[in-house]
Formats: C-alpha cells, sequence, structure tokens
C-alpha cells in the first residue's frame, strides 16, 4: 500500500480503449501478458466509433497505388512537418495491418470480386500527386470507425485483456531516480476510489483533445486527458500548434460529415450555386487536403459568397448520387443529416462549416511508441516504461496537416508497433517491478481533496465554456497576430482559474461533476500549449494560417515545437527529414 492507495500490478497498462489502445492491448494479450485497458467509457463508445471514411492502405483494389504514393501523399499533407521515417514505417505497414483486420472479420465493404471496397479521399493521389486521384480508403460504409472498434474489442475479448470500464487515469507515477514511468493513479467513476495501477510498461491512448473548440467533431470524452497528464509530469507536447478543423462539419451542430461523401462524388457550393473549389484547387477540387478545403470555405464565407441569411456556411451537394448509393455507402451521412440539419440529402444539400476535427500535435513518441524526452540540441532520449500511440501522441506523421483516413492507419499502425516494442521491452526487463516511490499517488489525493476541502471558487461549466468560446475566437482556421495574442493571455487566465474550480456535489459514487473538473484540468494543459505554439509560430504551414506570414518559411520554422507546462515555454527539435530506406522528399509549394 502506498498513502493508503491499493496497488494493482500488471505487466502492461494501456490507458484508452479507442483503436490505438486496443490494437496495442491485443498484441500483449496476445503474447500472454497481464493487460490492463483502462476506459473512462465502454470500450466501444471510444471516440474511434465516430471515424467514418475510411481507413487509407495501398491495396490497389481499384486504382494502381503503392505505398511510395501513399509516403509521398503523406509528407505532401504534412507540410514537410511529418517526421519521414515515421510517415515511411506507416505507409510500409498499411496493407499489413488492414488486411491482418480484415481477417479478424471487420465488415468491410466488397467489390464485385469480393476484395475491400476502396474509394477515393481528399490529397491521396496516384503516381507522386499526379492528376488521378488513389482509390486508397478502405470503408465500412461510413461507420469505418465503428466496424474497427467492434472488431478490436471482440478480439480483445477473445484474447483474454482485462478493461476496467470507467476508470480515468489521473497522473503518472515516475521514478525520481531515473525518471521512468511506474504507471498510473485512476479514479474509479462507480465508487469514486482511487487506486495505483503499477507495471513495467505503461501506454497512453488517449485521444485528442477537440473539446477545446466551441464547434467540433469531438466525443465529449476528448478532453486531452494523457496531455494533461504528460504535462504535468514534465513532459513536453509536441506541435500541438497544428489542429486541424475538418472541412464538414454539420452547421450549428459540429457533427462530422465524412469525407467520403466528396470521395463518392458530391461537392462544395456557395451561395451563387458556383463550385468554387475548382478555384482553389483546380487539379483535386473537393478533394484537395483538409487544410486547404477549410480554408477555401471560410474564405468564401469571409468575402460573402456564404449561404443562408447570414451568410455564415456552404453547401454540400449529394443529392446528384441518387438513393441508391446514399443508402448505401452514405447511410450515415443521412442519418445525421437528417437529424441534425433537418435536411435530407438524397433530396437537398446538407449545410456544412469547417470544425475542430484532430489534433496532430500530442506527446513526442517515435514510430516504436516509445516516448521521447529531449537531450541537448538534437539529440533525444527514450523514457523507460512509457509509450503513446494514436491521437495523444505525435509520431509526427501527420505533421502540419494530416489525410483523411491516415488516423485510423495510425491508430493500426502504432497500436500495433507500440504493443510490439513493449512486449520486447518487457522480455529484456528483471521479473519483480521497481518499487513506487513512497509518496506514490500523493499528488493525485490532494487534487482530488482540494474538491473535498474547497466550499467556493470557479464553476467548472462556466469555466470550460470560457475556454471553448476564446480557443474558438483566437485560434481558428485562419490566425491572426494581434487574436493569438490576446488568446495567449485570455486562455493564461483560463487555465488559472481553472486552477481555483470548485465542486459542490462531494458525493463519490458515479460523480460526473468531479470527472468533469478533472477533465477541465487536462484540456486547459492542451489549450494553453495549442494557443501558445500558434502564436509563436510566423508563418503559414498546413493547419497554421497566419494572416501576417501568409508564406511557409523552412528556413526558420522547419522543425518541431515543443511545449513545457512549466513556465508556458517553448523549445524546437529538428524534423526527421530522411526516411528509412528511400530518397527523402525535399520541401516544395504545395499545390493541390
Ligand atoms: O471524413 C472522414 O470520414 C474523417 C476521416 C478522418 O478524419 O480520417
Amino acid at each position: 500500500m502506498r498513502l493508503g492507495l491499493p496497488v494493482r500490478r500488471f505487466d502492461a497498462i494501456v490507458v484508452g480503449a479507442g483503436g490505438s489502445g486496443m490494437r496495442a492491448a491485443l498484441e500483449l494479450a496476445r503474447a500472454e501478458l497481464k493487460v490492463a485497458v483502462l476506459s473512462k467509457v465502454f470500450p466501444t463508445r471510444s471516440h474511434t466509433v465516430a471515424a467514418q471514411g475510411g481507413v487509407a492502405a495501398p491495396l490497389a483494389n481499384s486504382s494502381e497505388d503503392n505505398w511510395h504514393w501513399h509516403m509521398y501523399d503523406t509528407v505532401k499533407g504534412s507540410d514537410y512537418l511529418g517526421d519521414q521515417d515515421a510517415i515511411e514505417y506507416m505507409c510500409r505497414r498499411a496493407n499489413e495491418v488492414v488486411v491482418e483486420l480484415e481477417h479478424m472479420g471487420m465488415p468491410f465493404d466488397r467489390l464485385e470480386n469480393g476484395k475491400i471496397y476502396q474509394r477515393p479521399f481528399g490529397g491521396h493521389t496516384q503516381d507522386y500527386g499526379g492528376a488521378k486521384m488513389a482509390m486508397r480508403a478502405c470503408a465500412a460504409a461510413d461507420r469505418t470507425g465503428h466496424a474497427m472498434l467492434h472488431t478490436l474489442y471482440q478480439q480483445n475479448l477473445r484474447a483474454s485483456t482485462q478493461f476496467f470500464v470507467e476508470w480515468m487515469a489521473l497522473d503518472l507515477i515516475r521514478d525520481p531516480q531515473d525518471g521512468a514511468v511506474l504507471g498510473v493513479t485512476a479514479l474509479e467513476m462507480e465508487t469514486g476510489e482511487v487506486s495505483i495501477f503499477q507495471a513495467k510498461a505503461t501506454l497512453f491512448a488517449t485521444g485528442g483533445s477537440g473539446r477545446m473548440f466551441f464547434s467540433s467533431t469531438n466525443a465529449f470524452i476528448n478532453t486531452g486527458d494523457g496531455l494533461g497528464i504528460a504535462a504535468r509530469a514534465g513532459f513536453p507536447l509536441q506541435d500541438m500548434e497544428f489542429y486541424q478543423f475538418h472541412p464538414t462539419g454539420v452547421y450549428g451542430a459540429g457533427v462530422l460529415i465524412t469525407e467520403g461523401v466528396r470521395g463518392e462524388g458530391g461537392y462544395l457550393l456557395n451561395k451563387d450555386g458556383e463550385r468554387f473549389m475548382e478555384r482553389y484547387a483546380p487539379n483535386a477540387k473537393d478533394l484537395a487536403s483538409r487544410d486547404v478545403v477549410s480554408r477555401a470555405m471560410t474564405t468564401e464565407i469571409k468575402e460573402g459568397r456564404g449561404c443562408g441569411p447570414n451568410a455564415d456556411h456552404v453547401l454540400l451537394k449529394l443529392d446528384h448520387l441518387g438513393p441508391e448509393v446514399i443508402n448505401r455507402r452514405l447511410p450515415g451521412i443521412r442519418e445525421i443529416s437528417i437529424k441534425f440539419a433537418n435536411i435530407d440529402p438524397v433530396r437537398e444539400p446538407i449545410p456544412v462549416v469547417p470544425t475542430a476535427h484532430y489534433q496532430m500535435g500530442g506527446i513526442p513518441a517515435n514510430y516504436l511508441g516509445q516516448v521521447v524526452a529531449p537531450e541537448g540540441a538534437s539529440t533525444e532520449s527514450i523514457v523507460p516504461g512509457f509509450y503513446a500511440a494514436g491521437e495523444c501522441s505525435c509520431v509526427s506523421v501527420h505533421g502540419g496537416n494530416r489525410l483523411g483516413c491516415n488516423s485510423l492507419l495510425d491508430l493500426l499502425v502504432f497500436g500495433k508497433s507500440s504493443g510490439e516494442q513493449m512486449i520486447k521491452d518487457l522480455r529484456g526487463l528483471p521479473r519483480p517491478q521497481r518499487n513506487l516511490p513512497q509518496d506514490a499517488g500523493g499528488f493525485s489525493r490532494a487534487r482530488l481533496a482540494r474538491f473535498d476541502l474547497t466550499g467556493a471558487g470557479e464553476s467548472v461549466a462556466e469555466v470550460a465554456a470560457d475556454l471553448r468560446r476564446e480557443m474558438q475566437a483566437h485560434c481558428g482556421v485562419f490566425r491572426f497576430p494581434d487574436l493569438l495574442a490576446e488568446g495567449v493571455a485570455k486562455v493564461t487566465k483560463i487555465a488559472e482559474r481553472a486552477g481555483r474550480i470548485w465542486i459542490s456535489d462531494r458525493s463519490k459514487v458515479f460523480n460526473t461533476a468531479r470527472i468533469e473538473a478533472l477533465e477541465l484540468q487536462n484540456l486547459v494543459e492542451a489549450a494553453l500549449a495549442t494557443v501558445t505554439g500558434a502564436h509563436a509560430r510566423q508563418e503559414s504551414r498546413g493547419a497554421q494560417a497566419r494572416a501576417d506570414f501568409q508564406e511557409r518559411d523552412d528556413k526558420n520554422w522547419l522543425k518541431h515545437t515543443l511545449w513545457y507546462k512549466e513556465g508556458n515555454r517553448l523549445a524546437y527539435k529538428p524534423v526527421h527529414l530522411k526516411p528509412l530506406t528511400v530518397e527523402s522528399f525535399e520541401p516544395k509549394k504545395r499545390t493541390y
């Protein structure tokens, strides 16, 4: 016992039960290791369930394709900020992990010949950015993430992974000697009790932080928990300023309308009925990469060509696809449009706006899932016992802008590679666990005790609402210098207020007020990292579009940002421009 907290010991702990967490856990459990997966929600409700359009893999089922082209598109899509060794690694393993999933029983749509159905997606091309789009998105209708999550959950049950459902991780436990990660503290929502989960290997697969924005495609659970925990434990967060706005969120509701709609032949219109993407991306048009399409839509709206009484959205037209295609390939989209926009897309276009969707940054990790910490100006060391995969990590395969369908691929490839690496590391370690520090769990207990002892302070709901409003206003699709400076000041104040939040309900059993307070304390760290990094980066690259520095500046800014909580400080580190086996893709002007 440490500070009266029960200790639960495992070979490995996985925090988060989305695609990457479950893929890693499966690897570990199949190796007969004792693995615990902690999840705030029932595993099949993790945010991966919301992924719609597909998972990228150059299977070449419907168009010529290969991993070299996929790699080129991903490097270009990243606006050359992606690490090319990691991108090569991901693209080379794409077919393997998708076929493996197929063999696990994933219900992909099928072509006439029985092969996996693939559709085009933004920024995925043939022949190194040639005129033809690649059909690379392997799809299960428009519910690919849903199908993937259920497949992985069933396989984990079969492999005897132990799930801790409705448990929220609180803080990391580190060895004071060498900084190794020894596990986490976690709170059981049902009872309100806190336990220590100890293991020689801890993987964070906690997802993104999209709830920092007012209009978001993200689930309510996406509160940057892993990021907040890592930042409090002294780890930097990498490239957080690169936050992706998905072009098509339902106007007014934010719910995702898959890019698969445009992959199937849908297109965007302004108030004049003009197919405006032809002007911004003459070749790829509506299937240009997301940053390009989101900026084009925002420009149309800003210049008065938006639709509706307030000219504040554009339209996504797909009725010409016909009910047969819509019902077969896009049934979820039809349902979402009817429910959230009161529009049946079989007859009318869907009102859409760019909506916060995906965080390219995160906890710095290599392509084997090992968390890395900077050591001097250009080297880094591996943090013993700590791994990260999926959206909470920054590997960095997405660089400044992620291509659609590369996130489900990232989950599979790096979930698997981190599981493999954990197994390897565990086999090389001495059998007994290290001793926990005497005060293990003390920090978490103190954080929780504050809520029990404080009788007044800031309202969680108000601070959270202010955070979302300010992030939306100050750190959106286009970024302005004065708004960014103001944003840093405002979010810094909000972070201070988040340190003074209080809750009136002190009960322990399913106290969701307490969970929301803890989530907010994680979210503010992610938001501060995002706006601080955006303010400092004086260039436009990928999702960072500065009004005052409109060009990419490779001379000064072809580097990764590292944000530290302590002192709200920034540092930088080089991009890995050298792939594993092929020639580098040199930065060049990015057009679609
Ligand atoms: O548009 C979509 O279906 C989203 C896919 C993604 O974010 O990869």
